[in-house]
């Protein structure tokens, strides 16, 4: 009676005996999770109206030339070192001598994403967005604006996190984990910078044939990593180095300072370097604080020329507006050093509207020469310690002489 009960029971729920056996192989661990994907850059895909075909001949080709998440590989062009790329690709396991493999997956994919997409599962939670890799842009880094970063930049990014955001320190990871991790990035934004390319490229295709089938396309899709390759590896040659003549002592004294300080609040507040317009009268950051980043201007303008697309669908995050820093926090993404201020006012932060604001050559007509640019860090790192920046108790009264 009760086997009889029993059996009507599975067979009212639709499972037989070989389903529940495989579903409990699935849960005992017996079951293979299906291989990790690269996912295409849908918004641009649908954008430029790449039928169905071309999608999947771009992706055929950018697995021809950079692999999968599992099995990672490098063209000779891109200058990637794929022991590197190994051992940050993948799942996240060990190896037969104890190494950590799939470090990415481990550190990084669940806010930078798989493809390096910057939409991995925590990003929408989170504000900025993680960076999305695939353009070859970067914020905090040591070189002319639109100059890929170095290797060191990355590793400062890594070591340091971002401060004021939810990129957190590695520091505490070996420095062979560290080095893998770097490769890792640049590999995922060469990948995405070459699907980039392929979208705007126009090929002579003929009815019906897609790109992978064209014989010219390994030709082709070698001559653009080269490319790519060579904007990162000569990002070294462009580090923004200000002459150390024209820096300042480090032996001012408080009266020096104050003379360095009050000429970067002229030009703060001034026409030519017109800081205030974004970052307010204030420095609190108040001022323009409508614009975009790149990432979410291209998604804005999107959304504007092309109402009908569903972005969200094709896997974009909500549009965000950017906000000028508040300079009386203290809190710098890029770091904290004078040399770090001094290359944000240099070069401007390239992804942002922040603009940079150096002379083009020592004896160019506009922008700022170095020296203003030295007051100006003086004047940004003396707001926190100002007295409108500081809470109430520690505001210092101002002294009164007795009657
Ligand atoms: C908790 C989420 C989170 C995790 C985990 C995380 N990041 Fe980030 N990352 C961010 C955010 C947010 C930003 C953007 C900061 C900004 O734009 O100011 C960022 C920015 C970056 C940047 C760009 C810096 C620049 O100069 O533009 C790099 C490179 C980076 N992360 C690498 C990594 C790597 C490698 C890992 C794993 C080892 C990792 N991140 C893990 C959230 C995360
Ligand atoms: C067009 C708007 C705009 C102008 C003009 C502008 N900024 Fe910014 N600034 C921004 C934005 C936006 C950010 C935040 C960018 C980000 O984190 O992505 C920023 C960030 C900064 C930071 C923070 C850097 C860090 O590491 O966190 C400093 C310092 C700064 N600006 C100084 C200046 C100074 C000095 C000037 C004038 C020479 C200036 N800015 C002019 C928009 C502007």
């Amino acid at each position: 009676m009760m086997k009889a009960n029993s059996s009507w029971f599975w067979a009212r729920c639709g499972l037989s005996g070989t389903l529940l056996g495989m579903l409990l192989l699935g849960l005992t661990g017996c079951g293979e999770a299906p291989p990790a994907r690269f996912r295409l850059n849908m918004v641009e895909m649908v954008s430029s109206e790449m039928s169905r075909d071309q999608q999947i001949g771009i992706a055929n080709v950018l697995t021809a030339a950079f692999g999968t998440p599992d099995e990672p590989f490098a063209m000779a062009e891109a200058e990637l070192d794929l022991k590197k790329l190994k051992a940050a690709a993948g799942a996240v396991a060990s190896d037969q001598l104890g190494n950590e493999v799939g470090l990415y997956r481990r550190h990084c994919a669940h806010c930078h994403g798989i493809s390096g997409d910057g939409a991995g599962p925590t990003a929408a939670f989170l504000n900025p967005y993680p960076r999305d890799y695939r353009q070859g842009v970067y914020k905090f880094k040591s070189t002319e604006r639109v100059a890929r970063p170095t290797r060191d930049d990355l590793r400062r990014v890594l070591v340091e996190g971002v401060p004021g955001t939810a990129m957190p320190s590695f520091r505490l990871l070996p420095d062979h984990q560290l080095d893998a991790l770097i490769e890792y990035v640049i590999y995922l934004s060469m990948r995405g910078e070459l699907e980039q390319r392929l979208v705007a490229e126009t090929f002579d295709l003929d009815e019906g044939e897609r790109i992978d089938q064209l014989p010219e396309v390994a030709e082709i899709t070698k001559e653009v990593v080269a490319e790519i390759g060579e904007k990162w590896a000569q990002a070294s040659d462009l580090v923004i180095n200000p002459d150390a003549d024209l820096a300042p002592p480090t032996d001012r004294s408080p009266a020096e300072l104050a003379v360095s300080i009050a000429a970067g609040r002229e030009l703060f507040h001034g026409e030519r370097a017109a800081c205030v317009k974004c970052h307010g009268t204030t420095a609190l950051g108040d001022g323009e604080t409508t614009d975009f980043d790149d990432w979410n201007k291209r998604l804005f303008k999107l959304s504007e020329s092309k109402p009908d697309l569903d972005l969200a669908e094709l896997g974009a995050l909500p549009v965000r507006t950017i906000r000028p820093r508040n300079l009386r926090q203290g809190i710098y993404r890029g770091g904290r050093r004078p040399l770090d201020i001094y290359r944000r006012i240099h070069a401007g932060i390239n992804g942002s509207p922040m603009p940079g604001s150096a002379k083009a050559s020592p004896d160019a007509a506009v922008g700022l020469a170095a020296e203003e640019i030295w007051n100006l860090v003086d004047y940004v790192q003396s707001l926190p310690f100002d007295s409108l920046s500081l809470p109430p108790e520690q505001l210092v009264a101002p002294k009164r002489e007795r009657l």
